[in-house]
């Protein structure tokens, strides 16, 4: 079984066969190949041409459609999951055809289907199909693709058909110029693919090269200041890319392929500013005399309605090629039906955390973050990032980030990473050994122990700590307007302990049940929990106009109360939310800032603060220590040092 995901699940050899089949179309359609197949038709977003030219491919291969018109009124709706739906509705048809707005959709839905899966687009990621028809219609144009230079133009940022119209026609040999709107720039782990992958680099082209031709006058792109914004792809060696970015003009273009501002996947309020766009200036011009204009559709204003009569103006076209290769491309995929399936593709440098909690992807819009029950946070694991980084790249939507934490599972111990790791990491990769954290609390919720730790010293013993929660509980009252409001929420698992001291503080001063719950940073369901016992029988924890005390151990980079700060906004409108932290080591990633303190501890990176609590460490009683990390490389040093 065959899937169809990325651009990538196809060979150059593949693409050239799906051609030759759509070349045949109509005797493609006379031997009616899918008789007695169904196709079902999931369009979580809108679509004409991609829903409609595949449901027309369908019939015309004899084949029959079912689809769901809309899917707010399938039991998506409901909540049903992907996972779920992609396995009911694989048992009516025979092939999928998804489109989705999160990244990675569609690959979650394959990866619980039982039929094969096209990806009609997900996210901001990939539209494959877009793309064969892209190549397809460059291919009748010109002839062949290796060779040409392609100026791909607009918002190369959001939109899907860019990137596996990119990753393509790099396969194929071409040249890519890439023309950004303003901010709309190729997201980066597109470039970082163009040049693991493919081997392709940018170099800058002369930037009035293209100046006037494409815009309006009070476009922002193209200006000598941003030279960023006009770049060329190429395989070329280096002489003759410093010779192309020399070039003011001469360059053949070869097709301009235009996109629409995506407007769909932006922040409100970041839509506006100037596009570019394409008319007449750009007819005129002598030397786009054979500069063949695409556009995906639809269009909005970006390409003016004058090109349409031009004989350079091919994107009726390419949208009609929709038919023929998706007939192909069925007829490809009906064939290879038992081909071996390729959605879990495994590869030497896949990567799953060997332990219940490990790296996330930082990708909003990803679908291990928006559905994570319908994933695995699988990855590839990449070294030589930038400054010797090691990155994760997310097997579901490809965004690459750094790796902050390693473990080793035997020893359950952890540490930063840093490059001089570099040889003892990949050694636990082999060995299937190698835990990644994103934090220090990741880590130390699985019971790691940091790899190497200096001397402990004690700063706050048993009863400084004690009074530390009592002060804070008396801020907490004196601040609280309405006791009965009052809720009071711990950051598991030390933020909870904590969370219930500060609870029964309270209750001894107020001679009354304060409602106590615990937040799972972690958690995929069930994020926020009653935990006080009095309440067990009453319904979920509401959130609505509470005074809300959130409860944690240690505050530093400030990404931890963030985390749990969006869960309590998700789950409700709280009348307040405070802060309060037995320690506050200083220094933040991001701004938040704790309304109640037990201790100030300015500390550094490489220092650890540890608190100890009697619930969590048996036989122990509470104090907070702090050490130095030391990392296994630097301990070997000192050793032959
Ligand atoms: N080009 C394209 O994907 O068009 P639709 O959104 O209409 O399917």
């Amino acid at each position: 079984m065959r899937n169809l995901l990325s651009i990538a699940d196809l060979t150059n050899d593949e693409i050239e066969h799906i051609f030759e089949l759509a070349d045949s179309a109509p005797k493609l359609g006379a031997d009616n190949p899918a008789t007695g197949q169904i196709m079902a038709t999931l369009f979580y977003e809108p679509s004409t041409r991609t829903r409609l030219s595949f449901e027309s491919a369908m019939h015309r291969l004899g084949g029959a459609v079912i689809t769901c018109p809309d899917m707010k009124a399938s039991s998506a709706a409901k909540g049903e999951s992907l996972a779920d739906t992609a396995k009911v509705v694989s048992s009516y048809a025979d092939v999928l055809v998804v489109r989705h707005y999160w990244d990675g959709a569609v690959q979650a839905m394959a990866e619980h289907a039982d039929v094969p899966v096209i990806n009609a687009g997900d996210g901001s990621r990939e539209h494959p199909t877009q793309t064969l028809c892209d190549l397809y219609t460059l291919r009748k144009e010109k002839g062949e693709i290796r060779g040409l230079t392609v100026v791909v133009c607009g918002d190369l940022k959001n939109g899907r058909t860019i990137h596996s119209l990119v990753f393509a026609l790099a396969r194929f040999g071409a040249n890519v110029v890439t023309l950004a709107a303003n901010g709309m720039e190729l997201p980066q782990y597109v470039l970082e693919r163009l040049e693991r992958e493919y081997g392709y680099s940018l170099a800058p082209v002369a930037s009035d090269d293209l100046t006037g031709v494409v815009t309006e006058t009070d476009a922002l792109y193209l200006t000598p200041k941003q030279p960023h914004q006009l770049a060329l792809f190429t395989q070329l060696d280096a002489a003759m890319q410093t010779r192309l970015s020399t070039m003011v003009s001469g360059l053949r273009y070869d097709a301009f392929y235009m996109t629409r501002k995506q407007k769909e996947r932006m922040k409100e309020g970041t839509t506006g500013g100037s596009y570019p766009t394409i008319g007449p200036k750009f007819l005129k011009e002598e030397r786009f005399k054979d500069t063949v204009v695409m556009h995906p559709l639809p269009r909005v204003d970006e390409l003016s309605p004058e090109v349409d009569k031009d004989r350079r103006g091919i994107y009726f076209k390419q949208a009609a090629y929709g038919v023929p290769v998706r007939m192909a491309l069925l007829k490809f995929l009906f064939e290879q039906r038992d081909a071996k399936k390729t959605t879990a593709k495994k590869n030497a440098n896949s990567y799953e955390s060997p332990e219940r909690l490990g790296p996330q992807c930082t990708n909003g819009n990803c679908v291990t973050v928006t559905e994570p029950r319908s994933t695995r946070r699988r990855f590839d694991l990449l070294s030589g990032g930038p400054s010797g980084a090691l990155l994760l790249a997310c097997s579901y939507c490809n965004h690459r980030f750094r790796v902050q934490f390693v473990g080793n599972v035997r020893s359950k111990h952890y540490c930063g990473y840093d490059i001089a790791l570099a040889d003892t990491v990949k050694d636990w990769f082999k060995k299937k050994e190698l835990a990644i954290f994103d934090s220090i609390k990741e880590a130390e919720e699985l019971g790691y122990e940091p790899y190497k730790s200096g001397p402990q010293r004690i700063i706050m013993d048993e009863s400084e700590i004690q009074n530390a929660l009592r002060e804070m509980s008396q801020e907490i009252l004196r601040d609280c307007q309405d006791p009965d409001r009052l809720l009071i929420l711990g950051i598991r698992t030390k933020g909870s302990y904590l969370a219930q001291r500060v609870a029964a503080e309270l209750e001894v001063d107020q001679k009354r049940r304060i409602e106590v719950g615990e937040i799972d940073i972690y958690g995929s369901a069930d994020e926020i929990r009653r935990i006080s016992s009095a309440y067990e029988d009453s319904p979920p924890i509401s959130l609505k106009d509470r005074e809300i005390t959130l409860v944690d151990d240690v505050i530093y980079t400030g990404r931890t109360v963030k985390s749990a700060l969006s869960i309590i906004f998700k789950a409700g409108r709280p009348q307040s939310v405070r802060l309060a932290v037995l320690i506050d080591r200083g220094h933040r990633e991001v701004p938040v800032k704790p309304t109640y303190v037990g201790k100030h501890i300015p500390s550094s990176e490489r220092e650890r603060v540890r608190v100890k609590l009697r619930e969590a460490e048996r036989d122990e009683k509470d104090k907070v220590v702090i050490y130095s990390l030391i990392s296994p490389a630097e301990a070997r040093a000192e050793r032959v040092g």
